[in-house]
């Protein structure tokens, strides 16, 4: 569903160049949920804007579906849904369903299909009791909800989370676990960055470590726990760190 070929990227800061990343290769199968785990600056943002097609890498490449996020990114967008940061970024003054409706509309889905999936996404989400109230009066779990129905309400393939917890309290950060077990229900193939290694171990299959840009662990996390003789991932992480500059280098 993913192939993550040997992607780098550098970014020229004034004159000085920043590898975000470097020779980073992930395989994502359809289906999995894979998390990114990793420090701030670790290049989990760049590696997810790089999927989303709204950066390109330095070399390497990545097919989504089958498709170069290079050279087809239109079709690449249309298979993807991707939520960056907790940030909800609604209209306050519009209801839930307005909001969908508008970024509906962004998407080119027509009224019809709009409904539908408004419908079934208020159903999944236990959305329909507020879904004609404005947003301004919402909690965050709320908020939280609206904003991942938008994300997905062309019905993408694989679904990208920029650390989508990061700022909310427990009971936020519980329904967007929630809502991922159930988008894994449904097939959905999902990735996303945190930096809280419980969640990782909550939601994932396969968890991917990246430390200044390198990609230091990939894989199940009972081949981790094995591997490291501990089940401590916190533990496993600030050592991979630790040792990464010598292993890994
Ligand atoms: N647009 C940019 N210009 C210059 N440097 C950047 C840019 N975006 C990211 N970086 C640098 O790349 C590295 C990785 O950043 P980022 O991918 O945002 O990390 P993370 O999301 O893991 O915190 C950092 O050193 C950051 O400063
Ligand atoms: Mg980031």
């Amino acid at each position: 569903m993913l192939q993550i070929h040997e992607v780098t990227k550098q970014f020229k800061d004034k004159k000085k160049y920043v590898t975000a990343l470097k020779h980073v290769s992930i395989n994502v199968q359809e289906g999995e949920i894979i998390g990114l785990l990793g420090e701030n600056g670790a290049g989990k943002t760049t590696l997810l804007r790089s999927i989303s097609t709204l950066i390109e890498p330095s070399s390497g490449t990545i097919h989504v579906a089958g498709y170069d996020t290079v050279q087809q990114s239109a079709e690449v967008k249309k298979r993807l849904g991707v939520l960056f940061g907790s940030e909800t970024g609604l209209y306050d003054r519009l209801t839930a369903r307005e909001n969908l409706e508008y970024f509906a509309s962004l998407y080119g889905l027509g009224k019809h299909e709009t409904k539908v999936r408004i419908e079934k996404l208020a159903k999944m989400f236990g959305m329909r009791d507020y879904l004609d109230r404005r947003v301004s009066g919402f909690s965050k779990g709320m908020r939280q909800k609206v904003a991942i129905a938008r994300t997905i309400l062309h019905d993408p393939e694989i679904i990208l989370f920029d650390e989508p917890t990061t700022g909310l309290d427990i009971t936020s950060s519980n329904v967007f676990r929630q809502l991922v077990h159930q988008l894994k229900r449904e097939g959905k193939t999902i990735i996303f960055s945190s930096h809280i290694v419980e969640e990782v171990t909550l939601l994932c299959d396969r968890v991917a470590m990246i430390h200044q840009g390198d990609l230091v662990y990939e894989g199940t996390l009972e081949k981790l726990y094995e591997e490291e003789a501990s089940t401590d991932l916190n533990y496993i992480f600030m050592s991979k760190l630790v040792r990464g500059g010598n292993e890994y280098a």
